[in-house]
């Protein structure tokens, strides 16, 4: 399955949406006070906590933006720096991944919002935030799009070892060549590897 990779750079022009009435929105970071993120069971969470503090990320921007309504989580979106996976990311960069509403909450808004409150909080002249999704997810397509991200191109999955955990998500064709109609460059980092969940955007639930 291949990718489609968005950007909002520096400080471009994003529309604001806000929450519907009767959600809230906070953001997670590690602390002491609250080591790991609240309600969310899967070990990608855990994992990524892990690499922040063992510094395996580019910066120390990880965090999470939750939303509840009547004390029950419905919504998350991660924050993820810059690391090996995502090469074409400079140090300062960001990347909107695990973005997740719950079935019986979609359709709401929760997600632009959420992505809106990203933008609000981490955007920062030179830094570029990142979002990508399979090219058949059209709901996820769409929150981006909405949320005045830039198609930057399409990608693909790529193996190390034989490994696809090993592997990084390279963009083979800008956006520059999705509008003359040329086809993907040739990769040479690797083997594709389709297997049917990109693992950033939204891990745990794919
Ligand atoms: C993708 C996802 C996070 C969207 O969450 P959401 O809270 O329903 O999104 P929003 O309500 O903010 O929707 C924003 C826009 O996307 C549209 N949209 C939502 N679901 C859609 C769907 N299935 N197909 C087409 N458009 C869709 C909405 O209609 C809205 O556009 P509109 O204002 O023109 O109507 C949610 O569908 C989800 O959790 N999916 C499973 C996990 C996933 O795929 N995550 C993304 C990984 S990259």
């Amino acid at each position: 399955m291949r990718q489609r990779h968005y950007k909002l750079a520096g400080l471009a022009p994003a529309p604001a949406f806000a929450l519907p009435p009767g959600h809230e929105g906070r953001f997670w970071t590690p602390s002491l006070h609250e080591p790991l993120p609240p309600d969310l069971p899967a070990r990608i969470f855990t994992a990524w906590t892990a690499m922040h503090h063992l510094r395996v990320f580019r910066n120390r921007l990880f965090a999470i933006y939750l939303v509840s309504r009547d004390g029950r989580l419905v919504h998350r979106s991660c924050v993820l720096p810059a690391w090996y996976r995502l090469p074409f990311m400079a140090a300062q960069d960001i990347q909107i991944a695990a973005t997740h509403t719950a079935p019986e909450a979609r359709g709401q808004g929760l997600a632009r919002a959420a992505v809106s409150a990203i933008v609000a909080r981490f955007r920062a002249p030179g830094r570029t935030i990142w979002y990508f999704a399979n090219e058949d997810n059209h709901a996820s397509l769409r929150v981006i799009e909405q949320c005045g991200f830039a198609c930057a191109g399409e990608g693909v999955r790529t193996r190390r070892h034989g490994l696809a955990l090993l592997g990084q998500f390279v963009i083979d064709r800008p956006a520059d060549l999705i509008d003359r109609g040329q086809p993907a460059d040739f990769i040479d980092s690797g083997q594709p590897a389709d297997i049917g969940e990109p693992g950033g955007p939204d891990q745990p639930a794919r």
